[in-house]
């Protein structure tokens, strides 16, 4: 279908039917093809992906896992730098149990590599580029910001707290203006493992939901043992700056944006020339920040931009009953940011962003996820997944719904503060739009509950999809989005292979590809996703067109 009078590159489309199985669905006249899986080869002269084989050491030379946020840094109608995020370990299948584990815990981070189109027009990695890398929980990497340096930060892996390694938990993820990849660092807790009962950082390490039960990171690096003196669990649940061009150089970890399971990190240069990070904090009742650099960005000046997000103000959002939304400044020693509240600087207010945020009296939202900004209003979407722990006197303007099932929030964003609305109040998903705000028209298929990823085509029309494969009864899928008054007809255009979600949609600037993720695909005896051979299903990436 699509809107009178108007086509793009995926519109119009006939609506899919929910149709799930262990391959990957597309509307009627679309195809897809496989670019890269986890375990793949990033270098010429490697052999195919053979799970037996893959070893730590092979791994590092792969690409990674669980693929989430995709970006392309498009140089030209056939040549790019493919950047996406690998959220999770995936298990490969070496017979020894070390290498296996070591596999895994390079199979997390980010993957890079160059793209090019073959003589047949389709996408394909250019193994001989020297940009192609992994970036895992053992890259180099310094933090920037009010936090390098600080007491809290040292330990026996990062003496100076500054110099560090790794990133990890890699969900969604942004970009900047001066070609920087930008990943967000959201479930970190799941790697840290010990006893925090008495630990000087207890307080921070348990709202994180930090416990004696993390997962095998702890047996293999001593960084992830809460108890070893080598801990830097303060050095993640950061947004991390990587430069796709410079692969010496070590990743940024920005205190300035905060610390918390961050989920995206969107960018905009505002009127006044300043940068704006957008970013959310995706645990239920948490928050939505955003940051304003000190400096203004300069076009062409890339060493000068690449210092922005290292200094200027986090924010966090306080949404009213009315309709507006004001944006508070976490700045220590004002308000209640000061030494009665435990904040002795700047620092403990970016590593403790969520305690500041509680103080200021920010509005606890339903697991905030990705953020995008409409390119024709430049309004940002905020896509809350849902949050089960809301209960009724829990309920507060912005997020209104008991149990909730998912919301999208648009915000006409005024620097400090700004007007917003629901664009669309996701339903309890029983067989119709129950308490959602699609209309009649939008079909059972079509309706979505969980709003994960987002992302605006290049026409400008709003795509989403949903990371809900626990909720009873309901089939994740890609949806395109259409406002109707106040309401929302969405059509879906895609359902993933069984037990996978789709992540980090990106579409290309000429209307006509998609990137996409599919995450954690179910192996299934007959042939599993992406081989449909002898092998176990993996994460990939795929690029979709019309057929
Ligand atoms: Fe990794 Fe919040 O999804
Ligand atoms: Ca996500
Ligand atoms: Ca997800």
């Amino acid at each position: 279908y699509a809107k009178e009078n108007e086509s793009s590159g995926f519109l119009p489309f006939n609506e899919l039917a929910i149709q799930q199985a262990s391959g990957l669905r597309l509307a009627e006249g679309f195809k897809y093809k496989t670019l890269c899986a986890f375990g793949d080869p990033l270098h010429a002269g490697m052999k195919a992906y053979d799970p037996k084989s893959l070893s730590g050491e092979e791994q590092k030379k792969r690409f990674g896992a669980a693929c989430d946020f995709i970006h392309v840094f498009e140089q030209s109608d056939d040549k790019a730098i493919l950047c996406f995020n690998n959220e999770f370990p995936e298990l490969g299948g070496h017979p020894d149990r070390a290498e296996r584990e070591q596999a895994a815990y390079h199979s997390v981070g980010v993957s890079i590599a160059a793209i090019k189109r073959d003589g047949r027009d389709e996408w394909k990695i250019d193994f001989l580029s020297q940009l192609n890398r992994r970036v895992t929980p053992s890259s180099k990497a310094l933090i920037t910001g009010p936090a390098a340096g600080h007491e809290r930060m040292k330990s026996k892996a990062s003496p100076d707290g500054i110099r560090t390694a790794g990133t990890l938990g890699n969900c969604a993820g942004g970009y900047t203006p001066w070609g920087t990849y930008l990943t967000a660092e959201e479930n970190v807790q799941q790697y840290f493992s010990g006893e925090i009962k008495g630990h000087k950082e207890e307080e921070n390490f348990k709202r994180f939901g930090m416990n004696d039960n993390g997962n095998f990171f702890a047996r293999l690096d001593p960084r992830f043992d809460l108890n070893s003196g080598y801990q830097s669990a303060l050095h993640f649940g950061m947004v991390v700056e990587i430069d796709p061009l410079e692969p010496n150089e070590p990743i940024k970890k920005h205190s300035m944006l905060g610390r918390c399971r961050h989920e995206c990190a969107k960018v905009r240069v505002n009127k006044e020339g300043y940068i704006e990070v957008y970013t959310s904090d995706d645990q239920g009742f948490e928050y939505i920040y955003k940051f304003i650099s000190a400096e203004k960005y300069k076009e062409g000046d890339r060493q000068h931009n690449k210092t922005l997000l290292e200094a200027g103000v986090l924010h966090v959002a306080k949404f009213a009953e009315d309709g507006k939304m004001a944006w508070l400044p976490m700045i220590f020693g004002e308000g209640k940011l000061t030494k009665e509240h435990g904040f002795n600087s700047q620092a403990d207010v970016q590593i403790d962003s969520r305690k500041a945020a509680d103080l200021l009296g920010a509005t606890p939202m339903d697991r905030p996820e990705d953020i995008d900004i409409d390119p024709k209003t430049g309004n940002i979407f905020f896509f809350m997944t849902g949050n089960r722990a809301r209960s009724r006197d829990k309920l507060n303007s912005a997020n209104p719904i008991e149990m909730g099932a998912g919301h999208i929030i648009e915000l006409n964003d005024q620097g400090t503060q700004g007007k917003w609305n629901f664009f669309v109040i996701c339903g309890k998903f029983s067989g119709d739009p129950v308490n959602s705000t699609f209309t009649q028209e939008t079909s059972l298929s079509g309706c979505f509950v969980y709003p994960d990823n987002g992302a605006f085509d290049r026409d400008g029309e709003l795509w989403v999809c949903s990371d809900g494969y626990s909720f009873p009864g309901f089939t994740d899928g890609l949806w395109h989005c259409e406002k109707k008054d106040d309401r929302v007809i969405s059509r879906r255009f895609a359902t993933p292979p069984k037990a996978a979600e789709f992540t980090g949609p990106y579409f290309l600037k000429n209307s006509k590809e998609l990137f996409l993720s599919v995450q954690h695909p179910a192996t299934n005896p007959s042939g599993s996703f992406p081989d449909f051979n002898h092998l176990k299903a993996r994460s990939a990436v795929v690029v979709i067109s019309r057929d």
